[in-house]
């Protein structure tokens, strides 16, 4: 079993995620990149051999599906003793035009099982080997579309982006973040939701004036925050983000 810092982060095979990867491996972390497809992980693990890191490996999980998470964790389990670090950043859009007087149930809960469920069945089955680190960091990988605070102010540049069932999983993983951390409060343990900023991915259509690298620079400042960080709270590139 390797005694390095080790990362785990979902939905790491492109996008945000796979920069996120990329930057933790750069510091020395002993990093997996979830990927819900394991051709898609090899090839992204691959990617980062190519860029000299070696101390990555991929593991397959479908947030969405109870028994991948517990088949990953226990894959995980064989390889590591110990992890530091969960990125939940596995994500899906929806459908993006749908107001909330036509949109679908079928749509609002297919986003909700990524980006809340999902979240919280994964950090559910990992807390046993985040428990195991001294100093275990969560975050939540959220949106500012997520913050009730701006999508109620006018003069908010996205005020007009009311894509009801994405920023409503993003407010529930919001509150995954608040109550977690009031959990754990009395230990080592911290959790923060990160918003990466509007970025260009598939998830976008590749819209967004913001790169990958970008949105993962602020996720993984607080994924290896010190022990005098914050916890419980929603962060931007610019600083603390209303709830
Ligand atoms: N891009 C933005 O402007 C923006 C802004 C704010 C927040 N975010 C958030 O940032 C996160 C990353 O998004 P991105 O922009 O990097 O999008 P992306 O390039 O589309 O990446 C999304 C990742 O999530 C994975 N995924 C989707 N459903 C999954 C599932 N059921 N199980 C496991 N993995 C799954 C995708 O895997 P596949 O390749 O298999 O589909 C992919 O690896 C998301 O949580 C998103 O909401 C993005």
């Amino acid at each position: 079993m390797k005694n390095v810092k080790t990362a785990l982060i979902t939905g790491a095979n492109k996008g945000i995620g796979f920069e996120t990867a990329k930057q933790l491996a750069a510091l020395g972390y002993n990093v997996y990149l979830g990927s819900r497809n394991k051709i898609n992980g090899l090839k992204a693990v691959k990617e980062l051999n190519k860029l000299g890191f070696t101390d990555v490996d991929t593991l397959e999980i479908d947030v969405t599906n109870k028994k991948s998470i517990q088949k990953a964790k226990e894959e995980l389990k064989t390889k590591i003793s110990h992890l530091d670090v969960l990125v939940n950043n596995a994500g899906i859009a929806g459908e993006v035009s749908n107001l909330p007087s036509i949109d679908s149930i079928d749509n609002i809960r297919n986003v909700l099982e990524t980006n809340f469920f999902g979240a919280v069945q994964v950090t559910q089955h990992f807390l046993e080997l985040l428990y195991k680190s001294n100093a275990p960091r969560i975050v939540n990988v959220s949106s500012e579309l997520g913050s009730l605070t701006l999508q109620s102010d006018p003069e908010w540049e996205f005020y007009p982006y009311k894509v009801f069932a994405y920023n409503t999983s993003k407010t529930a993983l919001n509150s995954l973040t608040v109550m977690l951390a009031h959990e754990f409060k009395d230990s080592t343990l911290k959790i923060n939701s990160v918003a990466p900023g509007y970025t260009a991915t598939d998830l976008t259509n590749f819209e967004g004036e913001r790169t990958p690298n970008m949105g993962a620079a602020v996720i993984v400042k607080y994924a290896t925050l010190d022990t005098s960080g914050p916890t419980g709270k929603f962060f931007n590139e610019e600083g603390e983000v209303h709830w």
